[in-house]
């Protein structure tokens, strides 16, 4: 099925299976994602949206995510990973639709992304592409922004945007509550 048409059904079954990233849960998710080459940046910190989705045996699937601008009006979509096994589906699809659907309901009007590897599946995602400079002045406080401008990596990124849809204020996702 084409990414754009991944039906709202896919985005709600895997809403229902995904489970929010908690202390215990970031060992396994930086061992998925070292896996599949993406950035372990603040995979700890309580201010990154992340989540995870499992198999029956309790081996990571899948995850996705998001940073927010201190503002909230963008959104940085990241750790959106397929494990090697289950893709091609439409699982990656369904799992960036989740982060997307669940930073507008944080009030991010618009997204943002580095990929370098992965720009057709993004583009079939709406994503267009951006200016790396820009994004790094709309989300300086992203972890991931940060870590990328301090080693130098940001001029070898390659960026993307879209503008997000509205969502109402009172599905909002709500913060994490921080590590005891
Ligand atoms: C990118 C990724 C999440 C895609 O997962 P997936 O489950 O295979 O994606 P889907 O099945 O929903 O693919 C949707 C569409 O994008 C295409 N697509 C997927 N990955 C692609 C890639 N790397 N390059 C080009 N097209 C790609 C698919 O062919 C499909 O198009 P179609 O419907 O016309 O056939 C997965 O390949 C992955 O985990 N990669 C490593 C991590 C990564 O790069 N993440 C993105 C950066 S945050």
């Amino acid at each position: 099925m084409p990414a754009k048409d991944v039906g709202r059904t896919e985005v709600e079954r895997i809403a229902s299976s995904l489970v929010r990233v908690e202390d215990e849960h970031v060992a396994g998710l930086t061992a998925f994602l070292q896996d599949v080459d993406l950035t372990l940046s603040a995979l700890d910190s309580p201010d990154v949206f992340l989540w995870i989705d499992r198999d029956g045996a309790g081996r990571i699937t899948g995850s996705t995510g998001f940073e927010l601008s201190a503002d909230r009006r963008h959104a940085l979509i990241r750790s959106v990973a397929v494990h090697p096994s289950a893709r091609r589906a439409g699982y990656g699809s369904a799992l960036a639709r989740f982060a997307l659907d669940a930073a507008a309901r944080e009030g991010a009007q618009s997204a943002w992304l580095f990929s370098r590897r992965s720009g057709p599946f993004w583009q079939k995602l709406g994503f267009e592409h951006a200016n790396r400079d820009e994004l790094a002045a709309v989300l300086p406080d992203a972890h991931q922004v940060r870590l990328f401008v301090e080693s130098g990596q940001l001029q070898r990124e390659v960026a993307w945007s879209r503008r997000l849809d509205h969502a109402s204020p009172h599905e909002r996702t709500g913060p994490r509550q921080p590590f005891a």
